[in-house]
């Protein structure tokens, strides 16, 4: 099964966390998954909060309305996907460069659904490059921070955020505390956000298997 199969059961397993109301939708080609899903039960769907320009465009193109987080409140679920987990359902994301807006609904919902296929799952976060969004005028400043960090930093070239910020993709950092390195990370004087989901991670870890959906809490 290739993984973009083993995606679309982990999304197909999603939707039944869903039940009517408003929701979370994240970025990238699981979630576009569980957003083509999404439309077959889009009555139930008072509306989206999206996380990036891309899963606004789909969502609107299916008949999905999508509001303002300012307009929307406290969201009772986020479903999204991510570039690793560990199995504390501590994620590296960012891969789809929409990192900030996903961290924000991350915080403002209740319940974080993240969808995978199996291979996203690690014992160690750190081999997928770790997603750092920082202001243009400072990405050398904070380039520099990042290799004091033991990390070896590549600029996204041509590829500029929603928010018309920049990215870092960090490599090699050995990521032995992911909350202690979130923090080090977003306290660099530059940094928009760092794609590490550890002070909030998930709530549910659903991974696309052969052999079905597999589902992992903590
Ligand atoms: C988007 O910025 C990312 O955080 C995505 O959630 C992540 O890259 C997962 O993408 P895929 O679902 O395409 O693997």
């Amino acid at each position: 099964m290739s993984s973009d199969q083993q995606k679309r059961i982990a999304a197909e397993a999603a939707l039944e966390y869903f039940d009517e109301g408003i929701i979370g939708i994240g970025t990238g080609s699981t979630v576009n998954h569980f957003i083509d899903l999404l439309s077959d039960i889009k009555h139930r769907v008072e509306a989206a909060v999206s996380s990036s320009e891309a899963s606004t465009k789909r969502l609107q193109e299916h008949g999905i309305p999508v509001i303002n987080l300012n307009a929307a409140g406290d969201l009772e679920l986020y479903v999204d996907g991510a570039d690793e987990s560990n199995h504390h359902l501590q994620l590296i994301k960012g891969g789809g460069g929409a990192l900030t807006r996903e961290k924000i609904i991350a915080q403002v919902s209740r319940k974080f659904i993240c969808i995978a296929d199996e291979g996203k799952l690690v014992r160690r976060l750190g081999e997928f490059p770790l997603p750092v969004e920082v202001i243009p005028m400072a990405r050398s400043l904070v380039a520099r921070d990042l290799v004091k960090l033991g990390g070896t930093p590549v600029w996204r070239e041509d590829f500029i955020t929603d928010n018309g910020n920049q990215i870092l993709d960090v490599h090699n950092l050995e990521i032995m505390e992911p909350l202690a390195m979130e923090q080090q990370i977003n306290n660099i004087t530059g940094v928009v956000t760092v794609g590490l989901f550890a002070k909030r991670p998930a709530d549910i870890l659903i991974l696309g298997t052969d052999q079905g959906p597999k589902t992992i809490t903590v």
